[in-house]
């Protein structure tokens, strides 16, 4: 078991109120694996992610990575964030080798490591490129060559792919599991999309809307490529959507 949540929740709470945006998640997930996590708008996705990534406390409960429990923001965890997060007064090399640079990897190194990831998302002859001088895929390929660039041991992808048009989405998504397979590491996958949750995941954990819990968590053993329109994927895309809350 590679990262292990028991019982987490959030609750926000103001000078006269409390607002429960988690409640009491209990998840596994295995080394490895592409694990997708599918909830309606504002269910509390990323408050979870947020506290997965140490960037928010949780009220109660414990978030462990290879049985140690994490407390804070940790180089083992790396982000693809919701909003588009690349620092635009900085080239897409600077951007990518930010994260070794803050920790003191030799400039040598660093830029060793960043070529590598600008290759793997597929920015070569990029490397030079302002963000607002780049499509938004590319924005996007650019924040996943540099969370791969920090070495973490898990992926979190924060509906990294909600803003872009159809066309793009969809080969983005090949993208990001041929990138997967090549790194073999372990992702955490947000989304509000089915068929995008059914088209990446290995598991699928279905959230109630707000406060986030855990509804169901969905095997997908369909072979890659996925096709969206066979039987199976079909049948499992009605029995999931049958179970999502969309009600506002
Ligand atoms: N710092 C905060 N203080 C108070 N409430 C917050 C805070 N952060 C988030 N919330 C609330 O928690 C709820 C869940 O927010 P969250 O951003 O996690 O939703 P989401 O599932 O990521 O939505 P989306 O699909 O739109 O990204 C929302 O009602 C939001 O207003
Ligand atoms: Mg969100």
């Amino acid at each position: 078991m590679k990262l292990k949540l028991r019982r987490v929740s959030k609750t926000f709470t103001g000078p006269k109120t409390a607002f429960a945006a988690v409640d009491q998640i209990d998840l596994d997930v295995y080394d490895g694996e592409f694990l997708v996590i599918l909830g309606p708008g504002l269910c509390g996705k990323t408050v979870l992610l947020d506290m997965i990534a140490g960037l928010e406390e949780p009220t109660k409960g414990e978030i462990c990575l290879d049985g140690r429990e994490l407390h804070g923001p940790d180089r083992a965890i790396g982000m693809v964030f919701q909003k588009k997060a690349l620092l635009p007064w900085k080239t897409v090399m600077q951007n990518v080798e930010f994260g070794p640079r803050m920790a003191g990897v030799p400039k040598g190194e660093r830029r060793k490591t960043a070529q590598k990831f600008i290759d793997l998302v597929g920015l070569t002859g990029f490397e030079k490129s302002y963000p607002h001088q780049i499509s938004g895929g590319m924005k996007q390929r650019v924040g996943i060559a540099r969370a791969y660039a920090n070495n973490p041991e898990i992926l979190i992808l924060d509906e990294p792919f909600g803003a872009l048009d159809a066309q793009t989405r969809y080969s983005m998504q090949d993208e990001i599991l041929r990138i997967w397979k090549a790194e073999k590491k372990t992702i955490l996958f947000v989304t509000n999309n089915i068929e995008e949750a059914l088209y990446l995941g290995d598991r699928i954990v279905l959230l109630s809307k707000c406060p986030a819990m855990v509804k169901e968590i969905y095997e997908i053993g369909l072979p890659r490529p996925r096709d969206m329109v066979s039987e199976g994927f079909l049948k499992l895309r009605e029995r999931i959507s049958d179970n999502m809350d969309l009600s506002v």
